[in-house]
């Protein structure tokens, strides 16, 4: 029963960025009108609705097509699914309601008062719902909807489901992880696809990014895959082929851009909906929609799924091109919807021992979070100058405390949001490419009327209000700028720089490209993984010219390594 949402739920997240960044973290907020699941249902009404257009066939027939993409486990929930809320949902398509008019039924969308009206459709005529409701609602007494105010996390059975997502989502250590350290085995549920693979589940002092003891010559305590002993010269590997280069991890402390939060367009577009654009749906939704395997600091591999587009360059990787002693040596702190306070809890989910552990890259990077929410008075639920001056101390005073003497701290600005309305706006949504095309700014209103856009300052139509978060933004960037430059750390150095979205555009087009190419397709927020590629590049570049002492010398061993280790346990 369980995974009936899962899969649902899979499809339902689709209009996720506000589930998961609202009302699966910290700041909850359900909206109005029906909320998140207002937008949930009539979104997925949508794509049942393109699907009927792309292969002109019934509702019944798009529903079960529907169920019958999904991967084969969840296949038959699916349609238990389909047989609860089908009948209402196909009369109504049959009577030629459009999706509004069908979640209206269904109760998840309302009008409340003074709440304005909100249609992901636009209309010519208002929605009559009186009496053609009431007869709808009376045709199907077995449905038990008939209380006023339904929540799709309250249908038997989807409740446990929502219970084990919010699990998911609100537990950011890996679920198997044996002796406690931090390191799982599996890489989802916040496993190696966040933080270097365990080499031994069993102890706590064999993980990333420990030290070498005893030369690693039986045991492989740093989990690099230099291990044992070289029967030729009589000593340790790891002493021969490591010995000349000063390892250095990465972490990153950040939000749903450093964790890359991507939902696959082709979840959304008719046309492109198929079986193998679901296939990795569980492994997608235990990474909470975050793909950090990929991501511009901590990715690590690339993969072939139909979901991703784009190549992985990472700041990880290059650390481990200049020196393979580092492999699996990155944590991946970062959270969908973190700001500045949520951090301070967050950040201790970061492993390292000052005495145990090499040193460690960190990068703070929270760029949107602390001016971006679902409130109407949006400004007022704004953090405040001195909020983030308080709350970036506090993280650095922390880091403090866990961070090996060496270590480097980067803090960075807040992005310029202005930007996404300029490149997106006129643009249609990939939800708006089959029947009546839907441009990203009336995506954005129809969630900002719902209050559960997850950044009324800057996905909004009002310029005023955009230039006003921006302005805001500034003002935060300058907060953690003066913290980064007055703080002074005993364990680390530590510099600051603007979140490079120019930089990154600039490099995107002198590489061919055109900048709303960089912008996640689905939310019209995020960077995709060009974006996060592009963004390694330009930190890298950084690095190289204003902190070359920040990192590695080339490990002059690496090809012995690779002859030696192959691909050291892989990740
Ligand atoms: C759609 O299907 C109907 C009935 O099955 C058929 O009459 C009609 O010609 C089809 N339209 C297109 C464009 O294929
Ligand atoms: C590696 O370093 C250790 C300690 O500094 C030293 O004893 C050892 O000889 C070095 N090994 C090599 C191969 O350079
Ligand atoms: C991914 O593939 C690209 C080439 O397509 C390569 O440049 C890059 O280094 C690879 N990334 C990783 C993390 O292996
Ligand atoms: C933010 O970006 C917009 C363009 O989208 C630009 O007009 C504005 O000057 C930028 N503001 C700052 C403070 O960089
Ligand atoms: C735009 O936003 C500003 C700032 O929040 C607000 O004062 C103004 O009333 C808004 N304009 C419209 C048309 O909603
Ligand atoms: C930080 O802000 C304080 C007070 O606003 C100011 O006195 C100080 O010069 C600033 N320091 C830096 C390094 O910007």
């Amino acid at each position: 029963m369980l995974k009936i949402i899962i899969s649902w739920i899979g499809l339902l997240l689709i209009v996720c960025v506000p589930l998961v960044e609202n009302r699966l973290t910290s700041n909850l907020r359900n909206g109005v009108n029906g909320g998140v699941d207002c937008a949930t249902c009539s979104v997925l009404l949508g794509i049942v609705d393109h699907l009927t257009i792309v292969y002109n066939e019934s509702a019944t027939h798009a529903l079960e097509q529907l169920c019958s993409f999904l991967p084969s486990e969840y296949k038959v929930y699916c349609l238990a699914a389909v047989d609860f809320l089908g009948p209402y949902i196909i009369d109504g398509f049959i009577k030629g309601d459009n999706p509004d008019v069908i979640c209206h039924s269904l109760k998840f969308c309302k009008d409340e008062p003074d709440q304005g009206k909100c249609r992901i459709y636009p209309s010519k005529s208002p929605i009559l719902f009186t009496e053609r409701v009431l007869n709808f609602r009376q045709r199907h007494p077995s449905i038990d909807l008939h209380i006023n105010d339904p929540k799709i996390c309250e249908i038997p059975g989807i409740k446990e489901i929502c219970k084990i997502l919010e699990n998911i989502f609100n537990n950011h250590k890996p679920a198997i992880d044996f002796d406690q350290d931090r390191f799982g085995t599996e890489p989802t549920l916040r496993g190696s696809s966040w933080r270097g693979k365990d080499c031994n589940d069993f102890s706590s002092s064999s993980r990333p990014g420990a030290q070498v003891l005893n030369g690693d010559s039986v045991v492989d305590h740093n989990c690099n895959g230099i291990y044992g002993m070289n029967p030729t010269s009589g000593k340790p590997w790891e002493e021969e082929l490591c010995n000349e280069t000063q390892r250095m991890g990465i972490a990153v402390l950040g939000d749903s851009i450093s964790a890359h939060f991507h939902i696959p367009e082709q979840w959304l577009d008719a046309k492109q909906l198929s079986a193998t654009v679901f296939e990795h749906l569980t492994f997608i939704l235990e990474n909470e929609l975050d793909w950090p395997q990929l991501s511009g600091t901590t990715g690590h591999i690339n993969v072939s799924w139909p979901n991703i587009d784009g190549p992985t360059r990472s700041v990880y990787a290059r650390l481990f091109e200049l020196d393979h002693c580092n492999h699996r040596d990155y944590q991946n702190i970062a959270v969908n919807g973190a700001r500045s306070g949520s951090m301070l809890d967050i950040m201790k989910s970061l492993s390292r021992s000052p005495k145990n552990d090499v040193p460690l890259l960190v990068m703070y990077s929270l760029v949107g979070n602390d001016v971006c929410n679902g409130h109407p008075d949006t400004i007022d639920h704004m953090t405040t100058v001195e909020e983030m001056k308080k709350n970036v101390l506090t993280t650095l005073e922390y880091l403090d405390t866990v961070l090996p003497k060496g270590s480097h701290v980067l803090t960075t600005g807040l992005a310029n949001g202005s930007l996404l309305y300029d490149l997106l706006h006129d643009r249609i949504h990939p939800f708006g490419r089959v029947g009546t095309p839907i441009s990203y700014t009336q995506i954005y209103d129809y969630l900002s009327c719902l209050q559960i856009s997850p950044c009324n300052g800057w996905m909004t139509s009002n310029a005023t209000l955009r230039a006003l978060t921006t302005q805001r933004a500034m003002e935060l960037s300058a907060a953690v700028r003066n913290v980064t430059y007055t703080y002074k750390p005993m364990q680390y150095d530590i510099e600051y720089l603007d979140f490079p979205f120019n930089d990154v555009i600039q490099e995107w087009v002198a590489q061919g490209g055109e900048p709303w190419q960089l912008i996640e397709s689905v939310d019209g927020f995020h960077i995709n993984q060009y974006g996060h590629a592009t963004v390694s590049d330009v930190l890298w570049k950084w690095l190289q010219t204003n902190k070359p002492q920040w990192l590695p010398p080339l490990n002059l061993h690496n090809a012995d390594i690779e002859r030696v280790f192959k691909d050291q346990g892989g990740y």
